[in-house]
Formats: C-alpha cells, sequence, structure tokens
C-alpha cells in the first residue's frame, strides 16, 4: 500500500512531489524517493525510513527539473532498504519506474532480463518492469508504447508511474488491476498523477480516476488514455470537493483526534438528503439502482470488511435482522475469497471499506459478483475500484480520513448501515411509519450525543494516563454491544500496541475467565439494554477474581458505580443507534494511551491506512 505521485509542467518538480508525498505519508511509510528528468538524464534521491530523510537527502544533492515522479513505500517484495525504495531505473538509469502493488510473476520475467545481461540492484518485484521497458524503448518505441508491451505481461495487482528521458516531459501511469488507485490531476499548464486525492488537493480538484486495465498518457499540456490493449480511451472529469485544509489537522496533534472531533459533522454529512423530510421515507441516490421489488425479494444478505470495517459489518447484521427481517451472516473477506462460498440465488453481498481499495474485499465482491450475488458498497473514497466494482454504492461522505486507525468512517458506517436497514424495512413494511420517525429522530440527534461525549475528553484522558501502563486489556460486550468490544479492543492494540481483546461476555466462562487478575484491566460495556443483568453479572465474575473493572454505562444508571472501579458514562439513545455512540469514548480512551505512551499515533507501526495487497 503505497503511495505515488507524478508532476508534469513548467515548475521546478521536486518540492510538488515531496509535498505531495508528504499527504500520502499514511499510506505506507518505510522508505521513500524521487526521480526526475534533469539534462536529458535521471536524477534519483532515496532514503529509507521516514520522509523527512529523503527531504535530507534532497537538500545534500539538489534537483531541478520539471518532470518526475515520487513514491512512499510500505514494503511487500524487499526489505525496506534505499535500494529496495522506489522509483526503480534501468541499466543506464535514463527509465525509472514507481509502483504499488504485487507483480506475482516477477521472477519468471527476471531470468531472461539477467540471462541478457540487465543489472538488478534491489530485491523488489517492482525493478522488473524498468528493465523490460529498457528493452522496449531501445527499439525506438514511445514511452506509452513501451508500457503497451509491457505492462499486459504483468501478472498481479499493479498501479504504476513511469517516466523516462528516451521520452522526455512525459509520464505514463497504468492501473493493471485492482491495487491502489491512480488519479489524474488537471492543472493550468501542468498535470499530475497521485495515488490519491490528499495529494493533488492544493493544485487542482478536477481529475479522472483510471480504471483497471487502463493506462493514461500525461504531459504538461494534455492527457490522454488509452486501454492496456492499445485502444483509444475517453475518461470524464470529476470535481472532487474536498479542499486542502479538510484534509490538514486543523490544529489537532494528530489526524486521529482531529477525525474522532469531526463525527458529529460527519454524521450530520451522512445523513444529509436520505431522508424525504415529507414522508419519512430514507431514500439513496442514483448510486443505490435497486429496485423496490428486488429489495422486496432479497432472500439474504452478506456482509464482509476487513478490520474496523468488519466490525460494521457486524453491528449491521443486528440492524439489518432486526428492522427488516432478512437473515444476514457476516465474513471476513479474506477467508470468504477463498472458501468457494454458497451464494442464494439473488442474495445481497454489503461491501464495507472506507478507501474503497482493500484488495480482501475488492476479492470478495469479485468472488461473490462471480457466483451471481448482487454487490452494494458502502464506501468513503469517490472513484475508488470498490464504487466501479459494485452494483449499488452508499458513500459515507465523511471527507478524507487520514488516520490510519479509523473512527469517523466507522460511525459513519454504523450510521448508514442503520438507516439502509430502516430503507429496507420501509419497503418490504416491516418498519411502520411511526417505527421509522423515532428511529430517524435518533440519529438525527446523534450529532449532539456524540458532541456531550466528545465533552468527557479530559475525564477519558485522565482515565487513559491512570491504565496506560498495563500489558493488557480485556473488552466485554454483549448483544449489539458485542461489535463495540471488538472495536474497542482493535482501536486500543493498533495505537498503543497493547495486547487487547474483545469478547462475548457469554463467553467469560468458555475460557476467557482464567486470563482475570488484577493486572489486566476489563471494560465492560453495559448499557441499560436487554443484557445488561448479564454484563453485570459478568463484570460481578470479574471483580470475584480481583479484576479491575472500567465499565461504560447510561448517565442515569444508579447501580453501576456499586459494581465497577471506574465509570464512564453516555446519554441513553435507541439501542440500534447506540453502538455509534458507545465506541466514542473508546476511541478517546485509545487514542490518548497511545498518546501517553509517546506513540505515531496517525501512523501506527506495522499497518497501514489501506491494504491494497495480499
Ligand atoms: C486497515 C486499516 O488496514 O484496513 C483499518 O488500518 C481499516 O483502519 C481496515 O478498518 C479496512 O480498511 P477499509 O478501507 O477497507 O475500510
Amino acid at each position: 500500500m503505497c503511495g505515488i505521485v507524478g508532476y508534469v509542467g513548467s515548475r521546478d518538480a521536486t518540492p510538488l512531489l515531496v509535498g505531495g508525498l508528504r499527504r500520502l505519508e499514511y499510506r505506507g511509510y518505510d522508505s521513500a524517493g524521487v526521480a526526475v528528468q534533469q539534462n536529458g538524464k535521471l536524477e534519483i534521491r532515496r532514503a529509507e525510513g521516514k520522509l523527512d530523510n529523503l527531504v535530507t537527502a534532497v537538500a545534500q544533492h539538489p534537483l531541478s527539473g520539471s518532470v518526475g515522479i515520487g513514491h512512499t513505500r510500505w514494503a511487500t517484495h524487499g526489505r525496506p532498504t534505499e535500494q529496495n525504495a522506489h522509483p526503480h531505473v534501468d541499466c543506464g538509469a535514463v527509465t525509472a519506474v514507481i509502483h504499488n502493488g504485487i507483480i506475482e510473476n516477477f521472477a519468471d520475467l527476471k531470468a531472461p532480463l539477467v540471462a541478457a545481461g540487465h543489472r538488478f540492484t534491489s530485491e523488489t518485484d517492482t525493478e522488473v518492469v524498468v528493465h523490460l521497458l529498457e528493452d522496449e524503448l531501445a527499439k525506438g518505441a514511445l514511452l506509452e508504447d513501451a508500457a503497451l508491451a509491457v505492462l499486459p505481461r504483468l501478472e498481479g495487482a499493479a498501479a504504476l508511474g513511469l517516466i523516462s528521458a528516451k521520452d522526455p516531459g512525459k509520464i505514463v501511469a497504468a492501473r493493471i488491476s485492482n491495487a491502489g488507485g491512480v488519479i489524474v490531476g488537471y492543472g493550468q499548464g501542468e498535470n499530475f498523477i497521485a495515488s490519491d486525492m490528499p495529494a493533488l488537493l492544493e493544485h487542482t480538484r478536477s481529475v479522472s480516476f483510471l480504471g483497471a486495465g487502463e493506462l493514461a498518457i500525461v504531459t504538461a499540456t494534455a492527457v490522454s488514455f488509452r486501454t492496456l490493449d492499445g485502444k483509444p480511451l475517453t475518461k470524464e472529469r470529476t470535481t472532487v470537493t474536498w479542499d486542502p485544509v479538510a484534509a490538514a489537522k486543523s490544529g489537532y496533534r494528530h489526524f486521529m483526534l482531529k477525525e474522532i472531533h469531526e463525527q458529529p459533522r460527519a454524521i450530520s454529512d451522512t445523513l444529509l438528503g436520505r431522508v424525504e423530510r415529507t414522508t419519512g421515507r430514507v431514500v439513496f441516490d442514483e448510486n443505490v439502482r435497486m429496485t423496490d421489488d428486488q429489495v422486496r425479494a432479497l432472500p439474504r444478505i452478506t456482509l464482509v470488511g476487513c478490520g474496523t470495517a468488519g466490525h460494521a459489518a457486524l453491528v449491521g447484521k443486528y440492524l439489518i435482522e432486526r428492522l427488516a427481517g432478512i437473515p444476514c451472516d457476516v465474513e471476513i473477506p479474506s477467508e470468504y475469497r477463498y472458501r468457494e462460498p454458497v451464494v442464494t440465488n439473488g442474495q445481497l453481498i454489503v461491501a464495507i471499506t472506507q478507501s474503497g481499495e482493500t484488495v480482501d474485499t475488492l476479492a470478495a465482491m469479485h468472488e461473490a459478483k462471480a457466483r451471481g450475488a448482487r454487490v452494494l458498497a458502502l464506501v468513503n473514497v469517490v472513484g475508488s475500484e470498490a464504487t466501479r466494482a459494485a452494483d449499488d454504492v452508499i458513500y459515507l461522505h465523511t471527507g478524507p480520513e487520514i488516520a490510519v486507525a479509523s473512527s469517523k468512517a466507522y460511525t459513519a458506517m454504523l450510521v448508514d448501515l442503520y438507516l439502509f436497514a430502516i430503507y429496507l424495512g420501509q419497503r418490504r413494511g416491516t418498519v411502520d411509519p411511526e417505527r421509522s420517525r423515532q428511529l430517524l429522530a435518533e440519529a438525527f440527534h446523534l450529532p449532539t450525543l456524540i458532541d456531550a461525549v466528545l465533552g468527557q475528553e479530559p475525564k477519558l484522558k485522565a482515565l487513559a494516563y491512570r491504565y496506560h501502563g498495563a500489558r493488557d486489556f480485556l473488552f466485554l460486550g454483549r448483544g449489539i454491544q458485542y461489535p463495540t468490544a471488538l472495536e474497542g479492543a482493535l482501536k486500543l492494540k493498533e495505537l498503543s500496541y497493547i495486547h487487547a481483546e474483545g469478547t462475548a461476555g457469554g463467553e467469560m466462562k468458555h475460557g476467557i475467565n482464567a486470563l482475570i487478575d488484577e493486572h489486566m484491566p476489563v471494560v465492560a460495556i453495559a448499557l441499560r439494554d436487554p443484557v445488561y443483568r448479564k454484563i453485570v453479572s459478568n463484570i460481578a465474575e470479574v471483580r470475584a477474581r480481583a479484576g479491575v473493572v472500567i465499565a461504560l454505562a447510561h448517565d442515569d444508571d444508579e447501580e453501576i458505580a456499586g459494581h465497577a472501579d471506574e465509570v464512564v458514562r453516555i446519554p441513553r439513545t435507541n439501542e440500534l443507534i447506540s453502538p455509534a455512540l458507545a465506541v466514542v469514548p473508546l476511541q478517546l480512551f485509545a487514542y490518548h494511551v497511545a498518546d501517553r505512551r509517546g506513540n505515531d499515533v496517525d501512523q501506527p507501526r506495522n499497518l497501514a491506512k489501506a491494504v491494497t495487497v495480499e
């Protein structure tokens, strides 16, 4: 999952490339590099580690040139070293490539190149591309024709950027399959490529999204497109409304904290325009093409998502079964895609993915489609692969989520799944107008309630500081709060690196109790819902074994203080929307534990914002 940028125009390319990489740093960051055309050849600067190391390398050996490409790397093939950093160049250092994805047949392609005398300098799969291009360019081909001769031979996922001093003033970008995206940005007398929007926003909002099997030829004054089998292609231009400020930190210490605090706004945005004021019916825009008859005929729904999105899928199951009476199951995409799943004729797959580029989720979508399912994608990123692979799309509309650990996208997913369940119920007659009105009123009130919970941040920060030294944590939940327990544990582990696990309260006696002692704080979600008594008895089991309990309870719960060591309180709301509220204190708790431990909260070690390779 790497970051790609490119510039061709009349300005000095290097600061523009580095600035773009800075905005993509969250995508992958164990090494970085740039290649710039200068005096008829290419100058390369690369560095291991954070982007600042590349900035130092460029400062020590300045570059000048107005055409270039740049890359931040999250290693797949080859250790994260300077030698393995992109861009990679051919033997004569006149052609360079940057790449996101995996070339699965690179060894087969490399052997004959080595035998023919090509000198490889890295362990990466990527490097075979530039030596294959070298041979094609040696025959006098234009860069795009050399690319069209080479790229169809690559197997696997790849998004690429190419430049060559043999065909100066040009960038060729291509997307071979469902690797991370490639976007072309249109400027005035200059043009750009990037793997996603934050790298482009300060320069342009007019863009085209490359689809799988497509190639772009980009010069300072012209952009044209081909399919990978060489046919001319016309691509529409889209205007993206995200402004640069939105993608900046807005004064918060981390994107993570900014995005936790953006949740009231994000939820208002995701609700916007989705409830008809006059009828109270939930409506989606033209991106949802499923007819009411198809909704009424749905026999079954399977929800898929990775990581945090997978937890949203678990909540979605409760919502859809409760409100629409449609049997639901939840699948882990990386398992589903290889399981030869049974797809019921006419069933729906709901694929939940913030980035729209998670390779396992995309593969699960394609697998289900191949078996006859209809696919609806719940996605944040406009123009991402999931939006092209799906039959129906519901956008989260939360604006860019930069922090690797998801927050506002998660609560927006929960609200959209809540809306979707009502939408299904209204069309299937399982939710009457009065019940709809009550449910929707709670959704519109949610931003206010989240604001109130965010107001408790100082209390949660103090709690986090008291427990930041723990080595293990357990999160307990039941019913619709079981996914909340899983999400709370994931937030804590991915941000603080503390071992944390979430479990269903009823599972305590089947093994988990063996873990309980005074060293492992237990966070219990004990809201006044139908399983409240059960979770209180779980709390008693923990206390009986000298465990420490942090209870998440309702404002007006007088009893809980007698059962727990610590109590965090949230306002009452409808049980079905409450997971979107209950998770907020857990997000703040995880953030402050991680910050207190001195972690790089926006870019946790070993993780990436979207995993676009297996
Ligand atoms: C992980 C991210 O890599 O992918 C998580 O770190 C995210 O935050 C998961 O939940 C799934 O990503 P997406 O984009 O498919 O929702």
